[in-house]
């Protein structure tokens, strides 16, 4: 019997780019084949709503993201796939949680930092946001969390949040820990020293799921890289060629030492390399980019497994609220 507890949540942010395929999608689509039956994996829409949100193109990128999910091989059978505001358990657990949280100490966490300059005037939930993201996680008693370094100190800030709970009211929560396995970092292909972002407003930087070829060509043809043609893997020395092999890596899905023998034996140099690499990629995502298209053309049944996983996730969370609103004295 499994003992484990796998959540997951990404936003809702559209068409993910290969940085969050490689970096998160396919790990999840491996943890499912391990932890089939004990996985959630949430769209976090409360989360966006820190920040402005257009309602028609949210629930659109709700969609869509559903649609690239299942299309990279999340099978809603062995992963709990659900859309976060249709458990409105979430909020509630939010809430007691936040209780039992300073306000320092959420003020000291980097994230807040960075983001709270970015608009003029932050929002309650830009501040509060990791606490939802404890309840999140400590709702379905999950003990662990595959989620990359930068959330390191939400982690700890959940796990805080657990044993405040347990001592003050009794043990509910188990204590959870960060899965953060080997997953690869993609970076820009303009701006190779920062990572491929959804943030940065040249949307050639990245390759998105819904590429076409010919896209996928143009955007790897201008990719940055040195005025060095041959080729060679020095992440810190060769940043753009060094991205180029790890995307290679990662959409090919071969090993370091494969991937010797494929580059660097038979590309010429980086604009030969360039040229191949674009069709590697446009091969391995031509499949889910027929199965996106797909699925975007029934959203009444992307609909149904973001409800039929938010069923799935209540019973779990209800369970653990019914303990939870007991201890508390409700
Ligand atoms: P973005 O920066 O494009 O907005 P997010 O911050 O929404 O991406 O990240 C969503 C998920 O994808 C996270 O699990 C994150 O670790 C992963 N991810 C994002 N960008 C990359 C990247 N360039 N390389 C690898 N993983 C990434
Ligand atoms: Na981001």
């Amino acid at each position: 019997v499994c003992q484990e507890r796998i959540f997951s949540g990404i936003q809702p942010t559209g068409i993910p780019h290969i940085g969050n395929y490689a970096g998160a999608i396919s790990n999840w689509v491996r943890l499912q084949k391990k932890f089939s039956g004990n996985i959630l994996l949430s769209i976090v829409d409360l989360h966006s709503i820190t920040l402005p949100q257009d309602r028609d193109q949210l629930w659109q990128n709700i969609l869509d993201m559903t649609a690239c999910l299942l299309a990279c091989g999340i099978e809603p059978e062995k992963t709990i796939l659900f859309q976060q505001s249709l458990v409105p358990l979430h909020s509630e657990l939010a809430w007691i949680l936040g209780c039992l949280c300073s306000v320092p100490r959420l003020q000291r966490l980097p994230q807040w930092k960075e983001k709270k300059s970015s608009v003029k005037e932050p929002s309650v939930g830009l501040l509060t946001y990791p606490i939802l993201q404890a309840a999140d996680i400590l709702l379905y008693k999950s003990t662990l969390v595959p989620v990359g370094e930068d959330q390191t100190q939400h982690i700890e800030l959940t796990r805080d949040l657990a044993r405040a709970f347990n001592r003050l009211h009794g043990t509910v929560f188990p204590e959870c820990k960060m899965l953060s396995g080997e997953v690869p970092k993609i970076r820009s292909l303009r701006n190779p020293t920062s990572k491929m972002s959804k943030s940065e407003a040249n949307s050639k930087s990245r390759i998105d799921l819904l590429d076409s070829p010919e896209v996928i060509l143009e955007k790897c043809r201008k990719a940055v890289t040195d005025f060095t043609s041959e080729i060679s893997y020095d992440p810190e020395g060769r940043p753009g060629v060094s991205n180029l092999i790890e995307i290679h890596m990662a959409m090919a899905d071969l090993t370091e030492d494969e991937i010797v023998e494929e580059s660097f034996l038979l590309a010429e140099d980086t604009g030969m390399y360039k040229m191949r690499l674009a069709g590697i990629i446009a091969e391995s995502l031509a499949p889910v980019r027929e199965r996106v298209i797909a699925y975007r053309k029934d959203p009444d049944f992307l609909t149904d497994v973001l409800k039929e996983g938010a069923a799935k996730a209540s019973l779990i969370a209800e369970e653990t609220m019914e303990d939870v609103r007991r201890l508390v004295g409700f």
